[in-house]
């Protein structure tokens, strides 16, 4: 364990000079005092891990040192030394707080195996902390799996905004979680008990969303028989949810502005106006940024709704996550399917850990989806992963090629590979041709096309050349 600081308080010059010299000598940072008020005064300045203090100083009497430290801080790390013979003292100070007591004249072993023993007390205490906070912070948005820093961040964003009305934008690739999030958010606020409400504006015709999200009056076309509340309305003391805002035309992103900042609306072929108490909370996985740019996106309803904003990380940026989700969609599965897969084989999980997941979680999940249905063993191995995650290494990455940087002769590399699997065939076409992947006529071509001989033919043709030369 790292030696940590110790601040020592005696009176006595040599016993303070001594104690310095042995706590040194085992790499511990001493500082030293001699009354309690430097005690005190070092205490509340300075970082101590421990303090070594005599009981017996010119400025308190009994436990009074103790007790200004513990003054300063309760949670102060302190061992007591007493004079021979004053035991109860010594018990007294444990019952106070003192972690251990030490008598004089003090033992240079007894001394190091008292410090020691506290500081691993202190590094316990320490951890024991660490973790309960570690526990209170991290918490979990409903069933959203994100042990990732940047997950994290997202739960604490997601707390923070639980009981204010503004308007958020999460954005992220498509299979991020958007959606998942949304309603994380609205059942994680003061709204949970009203209604979320979600449109997707990419997926209902344009002539539509205006009537969906404001409803219309009898009468305000042909085919309004009665009159209809819209999502607004209808979300009324909750969440609109409006996914892929993106997917908006310019009339409507006009509208739905006037709506969020006059907090009314009117329904369509109607005079009056309703106030709506609506929180929105919209999603995209267009950069509106450059939505913006080529005028396909108005700013000013941008900003309207970027109050609060996400941005979901995409899956292959949050590796770390994949065990988890994998084992929470595997119990998923096994509830629909009443399967009882226990997990992933190594080989399946490399597989998971290397792909790059452009369909994100969603992709993710619908893999376990079909390996739980697949999978005739107890736990998904390789073979029952889509192909797509499970391709086999190209022959490069088999081989251990790298290009220099000159680079290579394609026609040279043929000939050599060629030659190659001839040798490691024992010159037999046929078997030469298959590890190729080529049928014996096209090796044979090659073969000739490049001049590839076996080395003893041509050293025998040599042989016979060689006294014609002469
Ligand atoms: N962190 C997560 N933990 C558990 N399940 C998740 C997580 N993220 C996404 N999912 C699941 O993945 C699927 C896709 O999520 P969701 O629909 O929220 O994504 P999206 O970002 O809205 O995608 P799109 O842009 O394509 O609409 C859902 O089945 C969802 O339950
Ligand atoms: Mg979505």
């Amino acid at each position: 364990m790292k030696p940590g600081n110790i601040l020592v308080v005696d009176d006595e010059q040599s016993q303070r000079e001594i104690m310095a010299l042995i706590l040194r000598s085992e790499k511990y940072e001493v500082d030293l005092a001699s009354t309690a008020k430097e005690t005190v005064n070092k205490f509340q300045n300075g970082e101590y891990d421990l303090v070594l203090t005599d009981l017996k100083l010119p400025d308190t009497e009994g436990l009074g040192i103790l007790q200004q430290i513990f003054r300063s801080n309760p949670l102060a790390c302190v061992i007591i030394m007493t004079a021979h013979g004053s035991i109860d003292s010594a018990v007294e100070a444990m019952k106070q707080g003192a972690l251990d007591y030490l008598t004089k004249p003090l033992d240079r072993e007894e001394l190091l195996i008292a410090v020691k023993r506290a500081f691993e007390k202190i590094s316990l205490v320490k951890e024991n902390n660490r973790l309960r906070q570690q526990l209170q912070e991290k918490f979990h948005v409903s069933n959203i799996i994100g042990d990732h820093p940047r997950m994290q961040e997202i739960f604490a964003v997601v707390k923070k905004i639980s009981n204010s009305t503004a308007t958020v934008l999460i954005s992220g690739e498509s299979g991020t979680g958007k959606e998942l999030l949304a309603r994380a958010i609205h059942f994680n606020s003061a709204r949970k008990s009203k209604p979320f409400q979600a449109i997707n504006c990419a997926a209902i015709p344009e002539t539509l969303i205006e009537s969906e999200l404001f409803g219309y009056e009898k009468g305000a076309f042909t085919g309004a028989a009665n009159r209809r509340i819209g999502l607004f309305e209808a979300a009324d003391g909750g969440t609109l949810f409006l996914d892929e805002v993106g997917d908006l035309n310019l009339h409507l992103q006009g509208k739905l502005l006037r709506a969020l900042q006059e907090k009314k609306i009117r329904r369509l072929g109607g005079s009056d106006e309703t106030v709506i108490d609506v929180r929105v909370i919209a999603a995209t996985n267009k950069r509106l940024d450059q939505e913006i740019k080529k005028d396909q996106f108005r700013e000013d309803l941008y900003y309207r709704l970027n109050v609060i904003s996400i941005q979901m990380p995409p899956l292959r940026e949050r590796g770390t996550d994949i065990p988890t989700l994998v084992s929470h969609f595997i119990q998923k599965y096994n509830r629909n399917t009443g399967k009882q897969i226990g997990g992933v084989s190594r080989e399946a999980m490399r597989k998971f850990l290397e792909y790059s997941w452009p369909g994100n979680v969603r992709q993710l999940e619908s893999s376990i989806e079909r390996a739980v249905l697949l999978c005739e063993e107890d736990v998904i191995g390789a073979g029952d992963l889509p192909p797509e995650i499970c391709r086999l290494p190209s022959p490069l990455n088999v081989l251990g090629l790298e290009l220099p940087p000159e680079g290579v002769s394609l026609e040279d590399l043929e000939r050599e590979l060629i030659y190659k699997a001839m040798e490691q065939s024992d010159w037999i076409i046929m078997k030469a041709a298959k590890l190729l992947g080529l049928t014996y006529k096209t090796l044979q071509y090659r073969l000739e096309k490049h001049g590839i001989k076996r080395p003893d033919l041509i050293a025998s043709n040599e042989a016979i050349k060689t006294p014609e030369k002469v």
